[in-house]
């Protein structure tokens, strides 16, 4: 029996096999959206009304709470399922909860006044920095933009490049034995050539769902105020299989199908084992972890609340910081490309720590 669908309409299957993504409006539960949102600014240690406090354009943040995915963003829930063809394909564990890992672009003065083509834009990539890529690889199915502020136009919202998924595809047929993460200077060579460019516009709760090869980047916030963003993820227990017999093949894999010109891609064998590690991203936002606490327990105390108050995975014990490290992949090995450290004016180092433990 082929697949069914019953939260996706005919509308989103056509625009996600088209381009890549798909917008589902006000799908964050407004309960998360104000707690999350709460402490931002002491976490950041910035001012919101004082800019000259925002010393850095750009910041990602690590996680204390998290949910249930579908506790986050039912709706769109229940379209992500039907994308990677069901509830069953999706890891029971890896990124079953979606969190407050803020992403924030608050711009600068500067870009207030300049304007750069998406084609001239840096930093493309696919979020994945925790698997050795193949071009069957579903460690990340899809990468989700849940967006806890408004974006207006030139507002900074991720910047997409449609029609580049095609070099992706092509390049990751091209070498069955895969790519280690870092992998940005070889696979986004082609991006400056693509046309078909689009930059995310939502109001606070919108949902993107994006296919996990689609490369994006950021766009240059011109308005100069704190777009926030996250970007968890759908990890799927098995790779796509490119060659169903009954061509009944998910959203997902009809995207590189159709990437590739294909019906199905029978002869794609990976020529090196399947590899897992510890995120690469995740060591520099990790890194923040001591010190967002101690400015989340300080603003309790100042309203004359104990530490108790506040609510951190880091503060619930060995057993809950335990669950959230499988769940993040921080249980992990450093894989072959060692993980990031942060320098400031964001930028970033290779390192290879001798512990990847953090911190608390
Ligand atoms: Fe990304």
């Amino acid at each position: 029996m082929p697949r069914e669908y019953h939260h996706l309409t005919a509308e989103d299957r056509a625009h996600f096999l088209e381009h890549g993504w798909l917008k589902v409006s006000n799908a964050i539960d407004q309960r998360y959206m104000e707690e999350w949102m709460a402490d931002l600014w002491t976490r950041l240690g910035y001012d919101a009304e004082d800019k000259s406090t925002w010393e850095e354009t750009y910041i990602k943040l690590p996680r204390h709470r998290e949910v249930p995915a579908p506790e986050l963003c039912p709706k769109a829930w229940e379209k992500i399922v039907e994308i990677v063809g069901g509830d069953d394909k999706i890891d029971p564990v890896r990124e079953r909860y979606y969190g407050d890992q803020f992403i924030i672009n608050f711009g600068s003065e500067y870009w207030k006044t300049h304007e750069i083509p998406p084609n001239e834009a840096i930093g493309w990539h696919h979020d994945n920095d925790w698997y050795r890529q193949f071009l069957d690889s579903s460690g990340n199915a899809l990468t989700i933009i849940c967006c806890f502020t408004d974006i207006p136009a030139r507002g900074g919202g991720t910047l997409v490049a449609e029609d580049g998924i095609e070099g992706v595809c092509k390049y990751l047929y091209d070498h069955p034995e895969g790519l280690d993460s870092p992998f940005e200077d070889t696979l986004y060579t082609h991006i400056p050539s693509c046309k078909k460019f689009a930059t995310i516009e939502a109001k606070a709760g919108d949902v993107f769902i994006t296919h996990g090869l689609l490369p994006h980047t950021w766009s240059e916030n011109h308005l100069h105020y704190a777009r926030v963003i996250s970007n968890p993820h759908v990890n799927l227990v098995e790779p796509f299989n490119l060659n169903r017999k009954d061509s009944d093949y998910t959203m997902c894999e009809q995207v590189i199908l159709r990437a590739l010109g294909r019906e199905s891609v029978p002869e794609f064998k990976p020529t090196r084992p399947r590899l897992s590690h510890y995120p690469r991203t995740a060591f520099f936002k990790r890194a923040r972890v001591a010190e967002e606490l101690q400015r989340m327990i300080q603003a309790a105390e100042s309203k004359g609340l104990g530490p108790e108050s506040v609510d951190s995975i880091y503060l619930k014990g060995e057993e809950a910081i335990k669950e959230h490290e499988k769940r993040n992949g921080y249980d992990k090995e450093i894989g072959p490309g060692g993980v990031l450290e942060w320098k400031a004016g964001n930028k970033y180092e290779t390192v290879r720590p001798a512990s990847k433990a953090v911190l608390v």
